[in-house]
Formats: structure tokens, C-alpha cells, sequence
């Protein structure tokens, strides 16, 4: 699964601006422990491509407006992945429900970031949700991918707190900072084999973690 230096390959899928997706780029340009080997959105206007394209990484673009139904795009979706073997997949703003088959083929080996203190706040809006329930703290999961959408065991958080003057733009953009840090770390942690998913159960330094880390 690792290339020759010892890298973990990865595939970081985008559906947008692909901030995170920097973040990664930086972090693996640093000392990160694994290698980008491709770009995947499903949007041709991401932002996140031209990002990719700067740092030398391959790019592929699969439109699912141009699929019959969401098991075809599923399906050349994973033909793309797997054409770069990666050894984990990574949903960074990745903004397209995913087939029970699609995930199931991933188990174990595909995270994504979701902007909330999950369980709180599955699905859209997680911000202006957040203001409107009156929370003091907000933040961002890393979560590996199970067929319950936002609902697969959270591995790491990041929290903020809410400030009464808080918009949400403001709220987003401190929370999008915090991010920038948890991805890497989390993808860190599984190319150094640290991090597993074992029976629906994340093992974090060889042992099984009872709640999300806190970053
Ligand atoms: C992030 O807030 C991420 O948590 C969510 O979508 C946003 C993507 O931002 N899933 P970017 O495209 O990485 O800038």
C-alpha cells in the first residue's frame, strides 16, 4: 500500500474551493507522511483543481450531471480512485451523497471532514444551525465514512467558541482555520499506521479511542 520512500499514497476528492485540500498539500510538501497521488472533483469550476495543478498533482473531473443515476457516478468514480491506488481516500468538501456499495468498497480507508462537533449537526448549514441552536461551542470532525451519512465513527475534533457577535461567515472562516490542522494530523496518523478502523471501533496508538480525540 505504501510507496518505496514509505509514503502513504492518498486520493483527496473536492467539490470546491479545496482549502483543506491545501492544507494537505502543504502539510504533506512538509514532513507529512504521505503523498497526494491525485485530485478528484465532481464539479469542473473547483477552485481546488487549480490548487492541485500548482503543486504538480493529476486531476480528474467527474461530472455527475453527466451519469444517469448516483450508482453510475459511484461507479466511475471508484474506477478513477483505483486507478491511482490509493491506500486511503480522503472526502475534504466532497459534497455528494455516496452509494452504500461506494463506501462499503472504501471501509476502513476514506475520511472526511465535517464542519461540526459531530454527532451534533449532520448534513448542511452546520453553521448558521449552530447560531440558531444558541451553542458555545462549535468546531469540525474528521469521521471515517460509513454508509450513515456524517455518522461514521469520529476519530478527531477541533472546537471553537461561539461568540455572541458571531455571523455566520465569521463562525465558518474560524472554524475553516481549525481544520487546516485537523485533516493533516488525522491523515498523519493513518499513513503512520496509527490510526485504524477495527469493527466500527477507531484504535488510535494501539488502543481504542471511547470518544473523538480533541485537537
Ligand atoms: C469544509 O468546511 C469542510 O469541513 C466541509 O466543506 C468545507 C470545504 O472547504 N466538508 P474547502 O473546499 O476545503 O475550502
Amino acid at each position: 500500500m505504501t510507496q518505496a520512500d514509505g509514503k502513504l499514497p492518498i486520493v483527496v476528492l473536492i467539490s470546491g474551493n479545496g482549502s483543506n485540500l491545501q492544507a494537505l498539500i502543504d502539510a504533506a510538501q512538509q514532513d507529512g507522511r504521505f503523498v497526494i497521488r491525485g485530485v478528484i472533483s465532481n464539479r469542473s469550476d473547483a477552485a481546488g483543481l487549480a490548487r492541485a495543478n500548482d503543486a504538480h498533482i493529476p486531476t480528474r473531473v467527474i461530472e455527475h450531471t453527466q451519469f444517469a443515476d448516483r450508482a453510475a457516478f459511484d461507479e466511475a468514480l471508484a474506477r478513477e480512485i483505483d486507478s491511482f491506488e490509493p491506500g486511503l481516500v480522503v472526502l475534504a468538501g466532497f459534497m455528494r451523497i455516496l452509494t452504500s456499495d461506494f463506501v462499503n468498497h472504501y471501509a476502513g480507508r476514506m475520511i472526511n471532514i465535517h464542519p461540526s462537533l459531530l454527532p451534533a449537526f449532520q448534513g448542511l448549514h452546520t453553521h448558521r444551525r449552530a447560531l440558531e441552536a444558541g451553542v458555545s461551542e462549535h468546531g469540525a470532525s474528521v469521521h471515517f465514512v460509513t454508509d450513515e451519512l456524517d455518522g461514521g465513527p469520529v476519530v478527531a475534533q477541533v472546537r471553537v467558541a461561539v461568540r455572541a457577535d458571531d455571523s455566520e461567515s465569521v463562525l465558518a472562516e474560524r472554524v475553516l482555520q481549525r481544520e487546516h490542522e485537523l485533516l493533516p494530523q488525522v491523515v498523519n496518523w493513518f499513513a503512520e499506521g496509527t490510526l485504524q478502523l477495527r469493527d466500527h471501533t477507531v484504535w488510535l496508538h494501539g488502543s481504542p479511542i471511547t470518544a473523538p480525540v480533541q485537537c
